[in-house]
């Protein structure tokens, strides 16, 4: 069989089974197999034996809604590329906006300093594959980073991604992390979980049977780890520090206002759709 007819018969496999972009999905798995750009597969692709089988194969694990990344054993980030499957959080997409605006606050810092070769120091709160840590110290030269997971088997794929790149990454509960850090630091960013407990019908195969539990789901409002995050940012913060958390798109206010006794400058922010993405929050001089 030729990639054409393979394409166009797992484009119809992955439709029926409900993936939501079924052509992109048999393209990349194809990519995957052969080795071939995904843009040139019509071209260039000449699938063996034992390819064609591969491809198959992963066609039918997609089709029972095994998440893309978890097939493919990576995605990309921003600019860079993570290590991904069972046991981690696959980043998405809307935590890119999230994790630029990290990287801008840590540049500017850099960019107020008087002499310009102050190191801001960053903390990534509930890192799971390390993304956002990642993301920060590929941006930022100079930058200290620091980040935490609770999970062992998340806190795996970090060690993964964040080899040799410095980040100094712990595995623990970020309600308690960094007690040496307290006061000292510039820029807390976290994508913590934030999914309501009764909302699990509303969310997709793809996530609530491979995400981690620990990665999703956060009280009866969702917002108990963004109470957390708020108490950890203000015990880690330097005045002047600023704070940045992912939340539902549902939660345009209500995360907010979790901010609101203590802190200035409160601003909820949006994705690239323009959907309520994350809430940001300066530590008061
Ligand atoms: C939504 S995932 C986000 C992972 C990563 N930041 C990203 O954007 O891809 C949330 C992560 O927080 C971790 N987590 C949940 N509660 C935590 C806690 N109290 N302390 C540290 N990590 C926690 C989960 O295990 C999971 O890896």
């Amino acid at each position: 069989m030729n990639a054409r007819s393979l394409l166009a018969d797992a484009e119809s496999q992955l439709a029926e089974a409900g993936v939501a972009s079924p052509r992109v999905d048999a393209e990349l798995l194809l990519a995957h197999v052969t080795g071939v750009p995904r843009s040139l597969l019509l071209v260039a692709a000449r699938p063996n034996e034992l390819q064609h089988r591969s491809f198959t194969a992963l066609v039918e694990a997609r089709a029972r809604r095994v998440p893309l990344q978890h097939l493919t054993g990576s995605t990309a980030f921003r600019f860079v590329d993570l290590e991904v499957g069972p046991g981690v959080f696959v980043p998405r997409p809307e935590t890119e906006v999230l994790a630029g605006w990290a990287i801008d606050q840590a540049r500017g810092f850099v960019a107020q300093s008087f002499n310009r070769q102050w190191e801001p120091r960053v903390v990534d709160l509930c890192t799971g594959s390390g993304a956002i840590a990642l993301s920060i110290v590929h941006e930022v030269p100079g930058a200290i980073v620091h980040a935490v997971e609770l999970d062992e088997v998340a806190f795996g794929w970090a060690q993964r991604n964040l080899s040799g790149t410095g980040v100094d990454l712990r595995l623990g509960d970020a309600a308690d992390a960094f007690a040496d850090l307290d006061g000292q630091v510039d820029v807390v960013v976290s994508n913590p979980p934030y999914i309501p407990l009764d909302a699990w019908e509303s969310v997709a195969p793809e996530v609530r049977d491979h995400d981690p539990a620990l990665s999703l789901w956060s009280g009866d409002d969702g917002l108990d780890a963004m109470r957390m995050v708020e108490a950890t940012g203000w015990r880690l913060l330097k005045p002047g520090g600023v704070v940045g958390v992912e939340h539902a798109d549902a939660q345009g206010e209500s995360a907010p206002a979790v901010f609101a006794a203590r802190w200035s400058d409160v601003r909820d922010q949006q994705d690239l759709a323009g959907r309520a993405r994350f809430v940001t929050a300066r530590k008061p001089r």
